[in-house]
């Protein structure tokens, strides 16, 4: 009973350890052991944060110098650069009307802003589950680094921009949408030369 109890503690620690570890990892140092973000980067983020509707405040971390630790952010582990911004409503849309509740109320919404267009390096960029209200931006065929793109359940509606098809990069795209006040995404026939680059 003691060692079992013992070994779940030694568990913990590990794990905790572990966490500690990893999230060190998500950090760039410098040779003096700053952790550094490119300032153009930062500010970029905090423009897009600043057009961005946040009712229940999960952009809070957003503040400060240290980016690599900002909430959904994550920077290459070589170069610092941002490399992935993760913002899927961490909240699933089924179960219980409270758990739908606390859906809504962590879906961000508002403007996405082209400031996006500044991280030359983002490979990842998930909006999905969230309540942009709107059409998809054309600016997002312009960040050419991109290889993931998820806008699906983003309250996204209207014709798919062909600009999406510039992203030569792109593997992954996530487009599903329901339909809703909003209505529906819509995919041209036009459109359709572009998809068959892409796995998914
Ligand atoms: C850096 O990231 C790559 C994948 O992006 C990973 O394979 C590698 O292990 C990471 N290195 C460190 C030191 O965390
Ligand atoms: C993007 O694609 C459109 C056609 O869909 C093309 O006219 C335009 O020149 C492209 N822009 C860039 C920056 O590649
Ligand atoms: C996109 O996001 C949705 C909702 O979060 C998820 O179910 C889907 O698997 C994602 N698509 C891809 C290609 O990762």
């Amino acid at each position: 009973m003691i060692m079992g109890l013992s070994m779940t503690t030694t568990s913990t620690l590990f794990y905790i350890a572990f966490l500690t570890i990893a999230a060190f990892h998500n950090c760039f140092y410098d040779g003096s052991s700053n952790i550094v973000c490119f300032e153009t980067e930062r500010q970029a983020l905090l423009n897009f944060k600043h057009d961005l509707k946040d009712l229940s405040n999960r952009l809070s971390s957003w503040t400060g110098q240290e980016c690599c630790q900002w909430a959904g952010v994550v920077l290459d582990n070589l170069t610092g650069h941002v490399h992935e911004i993760h913002l899927c409503n961490p909240y699933g849309n089924y179960g219980t009307r409270g758990e739908y509740e606390t859906y809504l109320r962590n879906m961000l919404g508002g403007k996405i802003n082209p400031s996006l267009l500044d991280l030359k390096h983002l490979h990842y960029l998930d909006l999905s589950c969230n309540d942009f209200g709107n059409h998809i931006p054309n600016f997002i065929g312009s960040i050419g680094s991109l290889r993931y793109l998820n806008l699906s359940y983003a309250g996204f509606s209207g014709i798919i921009p062909h600009q999406l098809g510039n992203l030569s990069m792109l593997r992954y795209l996530g487009l599903c949408s329901v339909f809703d006040v909003y209505g529906e995404l819509e995919l041209r026939d036009d459109n359709l030369q572009w998809l068959p680059g892409l796995i998914s």
